[in-house]
């Protein structure tokens, strides 16, 4: 999209084709771009339609508001949801912020959970279109400026405002999150933190050697999902390592980094929140819980006795089968099996490939957790539990 129409879509004059497009029980049709084109020049027509088609797709990471919001794609695809930005937002509150400078706000969903905080935001955005839509998804809440925030940052920070920034991938292509594809640059960014309160927004895979001296890093995971890893300077403990899980916002400090003690499998299995394994706090977790590893660098954790914790998943043991596909063929053939989960750690098996081989017909489901032990590779077929 470019700036010329992202003013347009912004502007009361677009307000009739959005109604139109709302209407639209599927955006993306023929019939739908037949219909709005009777009354709306061709290019209006599609942008406010895939806008609709943005918002609704939209609607799972912000919720009602949404259907208010103006999107790209790629700025929705980049977007914080909202528990995240709203976590963070309440985090640099909490620490005493009044004024954030958010440098590359993409459309803003960031900005605008700062704005619903309190703070005062100055959101710096350096495509002309996205800063556009940034603008009017913030409204009164923030000032949207457009330009590069390399250039922007030392003016718009000296009054000591906080900073935050989530760079883009300078190119969408490609699966593995490099630091090399940042823009802004990964050194300028984290080079903003000494000195000053601020977040640095980064994709949770971010390595352990590209995390500099003095931050707080934390994992965070929302509602299962591993969706990033950022750094804090301020009033946290430089060089901890803590793992968030939202919407609940509970914390876990991975302390120094220790491996679990090693032991047999139990009558209890935990898989720990990706935001624990990531932050290194499977250890610390394992204390917690009075759980053991049964395989060095293994994150599934065992027990006899059942612990309530909310960061992992709780499994009884019902079974403990040689990892060996004539007797698990024959176990899902046994029990009428037709519905296989299968997790695995520490084996070179596709689950998916696995799960054809095993040749499920039948009525029941059971899970199948692979890995190594002690007495050898296992499938260990676990049942959920939630400790009372
Ligand atoms: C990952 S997105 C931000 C998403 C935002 N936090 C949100 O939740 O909506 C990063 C944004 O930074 C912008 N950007 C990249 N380099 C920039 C620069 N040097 N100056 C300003 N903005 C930049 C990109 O255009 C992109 O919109």
């Amino acid at each position: 999209m470019d700036a010329e129409l992202a003013r347009w879509l912004v502007s009361t004059e677009a307000e009739p084709a959005l109604a139109a497009a709302a209407e639209q029980a599927d955006p993306g049709s023929l019939a739908a771009a037949a219909t709005l084109r009777r009354s709306f020049p061709p290019e209006h027509a599609a942008a406010a339609l895939s806008q609709v088609a943005l918002r609704r797709r939209a609607a799972g990471k912000f919720g009602e508001v949404a259907a208010r919001l103006f999107f790209t794609r790629d700025a929705l695809e980049q977007a914080t949801r909202a528990d995240v930005s709203r976590w963070r937002a309440a985090r640099l509150a909490a620490a005493g912020t009044t004024d954030v400078v958010d440098l590359g706000c993409g459309v803003g969903a960031d900005a605008l959970a700062f704005a619903a905080a309190g703070l005062a935001v100055v959101a710096v955005e350096s495509d002309p279109a996205t800063a556009v839509l940034a603008a009017a998804n913030l409204g009164d809440a923030g000032r949207v400026v457009c330009g590069d925030a390399v250039e922007l940052a030392g003016g718009l920070l000296a009054d000591g405002a906080a900073v935050f920034a989530d760079p883009a991938r300078r190119t969408a292509s490609g699966r593995t999150w490099r630091v090399a594809d940042l823009t802004p640059s990964w050194e300028f960014v984290t080079g903003l933190l000494p000195g000053r309160v601020g977040c640095i927004k980064a994709a949770p895979g971010l390595p352990s050697s590209v995390i500099p001296d003095g931050v707080a890093t934390t994992w965070v995971s929302h509602r299962g999902d591993l969706v990033e890893a950022s750094l804090w300077s301020g009033p946290w403990r430089a060089g901890s390592r803590t793992a968030v899980l939202l919407p609940s916002g509970q914390v876990l400090d991975a302390g120094e980094r220790r491996d679990p003690p090693l032991g047999p499998i139990g009558r209890f299995l935990y898989e720990p929140d990706p935001a624990v394994i990531r932050s290194g706090g499977v250890g610390a977790l394992a204390d917690g819980i009075g759980a053991r590893a049964a395989s060095a660098d293994i994150a599934y954790l065992h027990s006899d006795v059942l612990a309530a914790t909310p960061f992992a998943t709780a499994f009884e043991v019902l079974d403990a089968l040689p990892y060996d596909e004539p007797v698990l063929r024959a176990w899902v053939h046994a029990h009428g099996i037709g519905a296989i989960e299968i997790k695995v750690r520490g084996l070179d098996v596709d689950p998916a490939v696995l799960r054809k081989r095993l040749k499920p017909t039948g009525k029941g489901s059971a899970t199948f957790v692979l890995t190594p032990t002690p007495a050898g590779a296992r499938a260990l077929v676990a049942r959920r539990v939630t400790p009372t």
